[in-house]
């Protein structure tokens, strides 16, 4: 009871802010979803609300509209195990609830493992479809049971509608796709918007979508066809908002092609017209942005980070949430992070609990590579699946023995398999055996300090892993992409293999351009900058620079994977090899690029903007959506001003992170506006935007023969 209380406070003060929100009176409110003020009243107010399941049943009659309200499966289980979704004592809540008749048609039982329910409560034309989907098969076949169901729907039926979903329903469009007309996103929320707009329903419809964990109402939306307007015109929205149109004028458009002064309009979340004078034209916009003096550049992508890795007994600190917001400071306005297999676990298990960590908390888009743990037949043939999934690269690793390491036999079968199914596999190049030799004789020797965890990691291990790996990818005919490569031993190998015509590409990343294994020097501070592969002399870091210039490294992204000075890296006080291995940066790398590339005269703003934003886009299956500005693109946009000046702190920036590597250093550039699919996010150095407002993006593999 306490608990159902809650939901309904929440559902009344989600109603009460998206009023507040969309500054409207209750009685606008009320016109625009078709209900009384009186009835917003009471539902601002939690009333009717005496169980969870009521209060949705209580919402859906008082919408007196047909709406879609979202489970998701782990909480519906407890709910049937408690009798809530028992047919006799449902229909009697709902019917206490709404004072309906209500008369039960049964279908399955729903604890079976392929079951599924179907509740209806017919009398005065409402229908509440209940589906619970346990098995992804069982999907196809709900989805056109309710459809038939809803065609026979008479004029006017309101719709109350249950989806509880199965735990993996991102794979569904892929097995059925006659089934969903809506491109298919991976989260519940997206799942349930996706249902109800492709299956139609009747003339009126609308969508409500609460997380039923905490009653919070995510989204509210009303088509309304009468009208004769657009799919979704009244929408009243904590999720999505209506869409707004924003001119950007004055600005000097940066993209890796050229630079060009040109005006351009927003259309709802994607770029709808560039063009000079478009104001003067007669353009008109919800939000005019001047942009006078400052570049407009596409928002950068950051195609390497860790957020909530688990790593050396503990985690990396930044979840979805303050990573990708620390992100958005910075420019960054898509992360791919990394999910992780477990050993003896299955790949799907891992990508299922990074979309767990991100949805419905990242502030940007998010896309996912998978680090594989345990080469095995099943793990390969699980592979595929992941391909279509919109998650075509597969990280493996030649350092860290006992976590993360395959053998070369493993790496060759995992490369072999993605010669069939167009994905690409990305290395940690080091030779991590050889490295565990080195770094015990020298702390037998009592060599304790971080600094020797530079020392132990010779060059021209990664130099050697780095060919290795890349002799493997050829023997296999696939791409192959060597991450955070740190070592002119590494970029040689990799230019060789360029010369010879191999698909082979590289990212480095800011750590290795802008520090030294000097940093890792002075006592245990230095375990702040303890990374794999470790800060090199710094005379490899011109060589780095030009590997940018020349393209044999084709990125820059930033192994994002903060761990606390205080807590977490001194877990390695006496022993360098157990300092949590990772650096904080997914904020900084815009601007260090452009302060240590473009304005130290290293690279041009063009290859600026490829490093950081176009180039990702193209390498992993995201252009043109991402990474251009051009019509059509998702408006993830950047109002960069090159000549504002400011000091990197851990006092000032936004990660989650006690300790900054760059502290104190000036720099050069900075993203005063930064707007992700046509919202802004970040204004003038405040955060704007929300959280779980980020999607997951399904990426498609690249066609990396072209780009090479
Ligand atoms: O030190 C690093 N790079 N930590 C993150 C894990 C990895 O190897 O990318
Ligand atoms: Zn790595
Ligand atoms: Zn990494």
């Amino acid at each position: 009871m306490r608990e159902s209380r809650a939901i309904a406070a929440n559902l009344a003060r989600d109603l009460r802010s998206t009023r507040r929100r969309r500054r409207v009176t209750q009685r606008q409110l009320g016109d625009r979803v078709g209900l009384s003020q009186a009835q917003i009243c009471a539902l601002e107010g939690g009333a009717g609300a005496q169980t969870s399941l009521e209060t949705w049943v209580a919402l859906g009659i008082a919408l007196d509209r047909p709406i879609a309200i979202g489970f998701t499966r782990d909480v519906v289980e407890p709910l049937i195990d408690a009798g809530h979704l028992d047919a006799q004592e449902c229909t009697a809540r709902i019917a206490a609830a709404g004072g309906w008749r209500t008369r039960f048609e049964a279908a399955d039982d729903p604890r079976s493992p392929s079951g599924s329910t179907d509740l209806r409560l017919d009398r005065e034309g409402v229908i509440v479809l209940t589906e619970i989907w346990n098995r992804l098969d069982d999907l196809g076949a709900a989805a056109r049971s309710s459809d038939r169901k809803l065609a026979r729907a008479p004029a006017g039926t309101r719709v109350l509608w249950l989806l509880v979903d199965a735990a993996a329903n991102h794979a569904i469009v892929r097995r059925y796709p006659g089934v969903l007309k809506a491109r298919f996103p991976a989260s519940s929320a997206a799942w349930v918007r996706a249902i109800s707009t492709s299956i139609e329903p009747p003339a009126e419809a609308g969508l409500a979508w609460i997380d039923v964990r905490t009653g919070r109402l995510r989204e509210l939306r009303i088509r309304d066809r009468r009208r004769g307007a657009r799919d979704d015109p009244a929408s009243v929205s904590s999720d999505q908002e209506e869409p707004m149109r924003t001119l950007i004028t004055n600005g000097t458009i940066v993209t890796a092609e050229g630079a060009t002064s040109a005006d351009v309009l927003i259309d709802g979340e994607s770029i709808a017209q560039i063009g000079t004078g478009l104001a003067a034209n007669g353009v008109t916009a919800d939000e005019t942005i001047d942009a006078a003096g400052r570049w407009l550049i596409p928002g950068a992508i950051d195609v390497h980070t860790h957020m909530e890795l688990p790593f050396g007994g503990t985690f990396a600190k930044d979840t979805f949430e303050t990573g990708t917001r620390a992100a958005a400071f910075g420019g960054t306005t898509t992360i791919v992070d990394f999910a992780v297999q477990s050993r003896g676990k299955s790949l799907r298990e891992g990508l299922d609990a990074w979309h767990a960590k991100a949805e419905g908390n990242a502030v940007a888009d998010y896309g996912f590579h998978m680090i594989m743990s345990d080469v095995n037949d099943d793990t390969l043939a699980e592979m595929d699946g992941l391909v279509d999934e919109g998650v075509p690269d597969f990280k493996l690793f030649t350092a860290y023995p006992g976590v993360f390491y395959s053998d070369d036999g493993a790496i060759f079968r995992a490369m072999q398999q993605t010669a069939k199914n167009g994905g690409l596999i990305m290395m940690h190049a080091e030779n991590g055996m050889a490295i565990d030799v080195v770094a015990a004789d020298l702390v037998a020797d009592g060599k304790t300090d971080p600094y020797y965890h530079g020392v132990a990691r010779y060059p021209i291990f990664e130099g050697e892993a780095t060919n290795r790996v890349i002799r493997l990818a050829e023997a296999a005919g696939v791409p192959v992409y060597i991450v955070h490569l740190s070592a002119r031993d590494a970029l040689n190998a990799v230019r060789e293999a360029r010369d010879r015509g191999v698909k082979a590409f590289a990212e480095t990343c800011p750590q290795y351009l802008f520090l030294s294994l000097d940093d890792l020097g002075n006592g245990f501070n230095g375990a702040k900058f303890v990374c794999s592969p470790p800060l090199r002399p710094a005379d490899h870091q011109d060589e780095l620079w030009t590997g940018l210039v020349k393209d044999d490294l084709q990125l820059v992204s930033t192994d994002h994977c903060p761990f606390d000075f205080e807590g977490q890296k001194d877990l390695g006080k006496g022993d360098f090899r157990k300092v949590p291995n990772g650096l904080p940066g997914v904020e900084d790398r815009v601007d260090l690029l452009h302060d240590g590339g473009v304005v130290a005269g290293r690279i041009t703003k063009e290859r600026w903007v490829e490093i950081i934003s176009t180039a990702p886009a193209k390498l992993f299956g995201m252009y043109p959506t991402k990474g251009a500005i051009a019509v059509g693109s998702d408006a993830d946009l950047v109002v960069y001003d090159p000549n504002a000046r400011h000091t990197i702190s851990a006092k000032t920036h936004h990660m989650d992170v006690d300790y900054s590597c760059y502290e104190g250093r000036e720099v050069q550039g900075r993203s005063d506006i930064v707007l992700s699919r046509g919202s802004v996010i970040v204004r003038d150095g405040q955060f704007t935007g929300r959280k779980g407002a980020g999607r997951f993006v399904k990426r498609a593999p690249a066609d990396h023969a072209r780009i090479s």
